[in-house]
This record gives C-alpha cells, sequence and structure tokens, in this order.
C-alpha cells in the first residue's frame, strides 16, 4: 500500500462515514464559493459540518463525538460552553445589545488587558487579528510619516495581509519581507540598511503560528527590537496566538518591550475581536481631543456582548495560574508526541510553545500534504479534532488524561502513516 492508495481508502471511509456532512456541503456550494467562508477549514472530499459543542467535545452533524484539540486554531481556549462566559453573555443578552453607544465594559475589557501588557499602554478594539494588524501598521507608519513595513517569511498576520513566504510576489505594496528566525546583525541588516530610513514598522510574531509553531529565537526578536529603535520604526509585535504562553504573552517571557503589540482570537470570549495598543505617544493619534485626531470606526468595536465576554474571561477565567497550568499541560504533550514518535519510527515531529503546537511531517516535500490528511483522517476516526496542517492548540477543558489518550492516539494513527510510507 501507498501513501496515496493508504488516503484514498481513507477518504472513501470518511465519506462512507459522514453522510450528513455531505449534505450539508452540497446545499453549502450552492452558495458559498468551495462550501465555505473560512479557506482553513477546506477539506477534501468534503469538511465536517458541526451540531452542537459542550465542554471539550462537540458533535457532528452524522453524530460523531470528537474531543477539541484544535481549540478553533488558538481561538476556543475556554472550550465549548464554558459557565462564567454562558452566564455573562445570558446577562448582557437580557440587558440588550446594538445600543449605538458605550457601556462600562469597554474600559473594563481595556484596563485588563493593559494590565497585562506594558506595551499597550493604550488600546483600541477591532473585530479580528487581520484589522488589528492593518490598524497598527497604520498606526506606526502615520507616527514615523514613512512609508515602508517590515514583515517576515512564514508569518501570518490575517488574511487581508496574505502569508509571507518567499515565492509569493509582494502582497501589499510597501511590504518588505525578511527571513525569520535568523540573526538579525546579518541578513536582515544587510537588507534593511540601505533603507532604514524608509521603514516605519516591523511586524513580528514572536512564534510563527499558521507557519507552523516556530519560536522565534530570543536573540533574533531581541535584535529587531534594538534595529527598530536604532532606525527609528515601530516595533509590532503580532501576538493574537502567542499571547496565550503566559498573562503577558511572549514577549513577558521574554522581557521584550515592542512598541505596538496586536491580540485578538480568545481575548473576544468566543466573539470577533481584534485590538491593537501601544505607547501613549502613538496611540494618542486616535484621542478625538486633540487636534486632527486620526478617525478609527468600526461598527462592532465595542460590541456589547464581545466587552462583557472578553471582560469576564480576563477577569475570571485567563488566570495566571490557568494559563500556566495550560502551557505546561502543552509542553508535557510535546515531549510525550516526539517521544511517542520516536520510538515507533513515525515520520513527525511536534514544534511550539506551550499550548500552542504542530505537528510536521518529515518526509519528503511532495508526500507530506498526503501523510497530513491521513494523520488527520485517522485522528477524526478515532474522535479527536484537529487541523489538517497539523496545528494543536489545548483549550482549558482538556485534562491531563485527555492528553494522555490523545498521544496515545496520534501515535496509533501515526503508526498508518508509517506503514503506507514505508510501501507495506
Ligand atoms: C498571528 C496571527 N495574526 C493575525 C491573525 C488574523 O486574525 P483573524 O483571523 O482574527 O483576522 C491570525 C489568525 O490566525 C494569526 O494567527
Amino acid at each position: 500500500m501507498t501513501l496515496e492508495s493508504a488516503l484514498k481508502a481513507a477518504r472513501e471511509a470518511y465519506a462512507e462515514r459522514n453522510p450528513n456532512s455531505k449534505a450539508a456541503y452540497d446545499t453549502a456550494v450552492q452558495v458559498l464559493p468551495g462550501g465555505g467562508t473560512r479557506t482553513t477549514l477546506a477539506c477534501e472530499p468534503f469538511p465536517i459540518y458541526i451540531a452542537s459543542g459542550k465542554g471539550g467535545e462537540m458533535t457532528d452533524v452524522d453524530g460523531h463525538v470528537y474531543k477539541d484539540f484544535l481549540s478553533d486554531f488558538t481561538s476556543g481556549i475556554y472550550g465549548k460552553s464554558h459557565p462564567a462566559l454562558q452566564a455573562a453573555i445570558s446577562k448582557a443578552l437580557t440587558t440588550g445589545v446594538q445600543f449605538g453607544g458605550h457601556t462600562t465594559s469597554e474600559a473594563r475589557f481595556a484596563a485588563g488587558l493593559v494590565a497585562r501588557f506594558p506595551s499597550m499602554e493604550l488600546v483600541r478594539f477591532c473585530n479580528s487579528g487581520t484589522e488589528a494588524n492593518l490598524n497598527a501598521i497604520g498606526a506606526a507608519l502615520k507616527h514615523t510619516k514613512r512609508k515602508k513595513v517590515v514583515v517576515f517569511e512564514g508569518a501570518y498576520h490575517g488574511s487581508l495581509l496574505c502569508r509571507f513566504s518567499q515565492n509569493e510576489p509582494e502582497d501589499v505594496p510597501g511590504v518588505l519581507r525578511a527571513p525569520y528566525v535568523s540573526e538579525v546583525s546579518l541578513s536582515v541588516k544587510a537588507l534593511l540598511d540601505p533603507i532604514t530610513t524608509e521603514i516605519g514598522a516591523i511586524l513580528v510574531e514572536p512564534m510563527l503560528g499558521a507557519g507552523g509553531a516556530v519560536p522565534g529565537d530570543p536573540v533574533f526578536l531581541e535584535g529587531l527590537r534594538e534595529l527598530a529603535t536604532r532606525i527609528g520604526a515601530v516595533l509590532i509585535f503580532d501576538e493574537v496566538q502567542t499571547s496565550r504562553l503566559s498573562p503577558g504573552g511572549r514577549q513577558a517571557l521574554l522581557g521584550i518591550t515592542p512598541d505596538m503589540t496586536t491580540v485578538g482570537k480568545y481575548f473576544g470570549g468566543g466573539f470577533a475581536f481584534g485590538a491593537f495598543g501601544g505607547k501613549r505617544e502613538i496611540m494618542d493619534m486616535f484621542d478625538v481631543r486633540r487636534p486632527n485626531p486620526v478617525s478609527h470606526g468600526g461598527t462592532f468595536n465595542n460590541s456589547a456582548l464581545t466587552m462583557v465576554a472578553g471582560a469576564t474571561a480576563l477577569e475570571q477565567i485567563l488566570t495566571p495560574e490557568a494559563l500556566s497550568n495550560l502551557n505546561a499541560l502543552g509542553d508535557t504533550m510535546r515531549d510525550m508526541l516526539n517521544s511517542g514518535f520516536q520510538t515507533s519510527g513515525a515520520p513527525f515531529k511536534v514544534t511550539g510553545l506551550g499550548s500552542v503546537n504542530q505537528i510536521h511531517c518529515t518526509l519528503a516535500n511532495e508526500l507530506r500534504n498526503s501523510a497530513h490528511d491521513l494523520l488527520f483522517f485517522g485522528l477524526l476516526e478515532r474522535g479527536y479534532w484537529t487541523a489538517q496542517r497539523g496545528t494543536l492548540a489545548l483549550n482549558f477543558q482538556n485534562t491531563s488524561e485527555d492528553v494522555e489518550e490523545f498521544v496515545a492516539a496520534v501515535v496509533d494513527a501515526a503508526q498508518a502513516v508509517t506503514v503506507a510510507a514505508n510501501g507495506n
């Protein structure tokens, strides 16, 4: 059996097991290009449709139950039905929504964020990580009166700022790509030195998230801090994923303070959310009490539901202790998976930090997608929800027993890949 024939058989078994998802997909493709509205969830021959979720589990429209080890690509840190969030949101629903006005939850939520991130002396809310990054870049360029932004290969800063890889054309005018996790003093410096007076912003993920859970080398990130200061650019840390690594994100773990920070995902307590913040001298441009303030609108920027959910999550759920336990569990899971792969000779390895990880296939390039897909289908069959590309993110509902069982299931499912890859 080859990898391709094993994958074909796995897809057929999947189609057989999921007739209701297939029917839902057939309906969806009539009105949604490709059947969905989130490319990340695309799956051949069709994606699974979810009917409901509770705690750390969800049930699909064919009645299969999955333990969630994807956590909505890091965003679903609370699980499907956290009681504290349910209570706060239900209460907010009874007091009404869509005021077209302020509620006190807005500043309550902002105060919680500012207290955790010293790099955000002032903060503005928006509706996604994409928007947060676009707004932060805009603010940085306005502040420095410069035109160029530096980003890094493999980074993902949102759907309008496409994945920055070497082979893609420049997606956004004025955006320069530099290598990630390299010594700033060498390649990045050589690339940037001739144009340093044009660079207004350096935007970086402290760990590549969608790019494969690749932690940025602390020396590299410190080098960027020094470089930005030296050339007068604004250093922006995109902590949309890495903020969950500690109460103050990866920047707190590394002791590096960027000029601006962007967050999103889980901070919205389950609702669409983004935020960008920074030094007072930068963020002051949005202060309407000043002459010629910069306008920043957004109908749902202060949605009553998001503000309540976000503030509640910060105050009641995202405690330092809870985050520390979750990330320790993630470290344990990564070690267990890596030693399981090593012992069984499976062609996989896991990278990441704390609760944010990614399985990588170590086979030749052209075999990797098939190997990942086969593992993904194997895990679905065993009742685990992950991503085809190998993303693993823990949520507060995952227990250490769950992790042990999950690791055993992954190592077991990986055996099918090893066997097929060896042509047995
Ligand atoms: C590091 C990073 N930045 C930005 C974004 C974009 O966030 P959103 O999907 O909320 O627009 C993502 C989303 O995955 C991300 O991982």
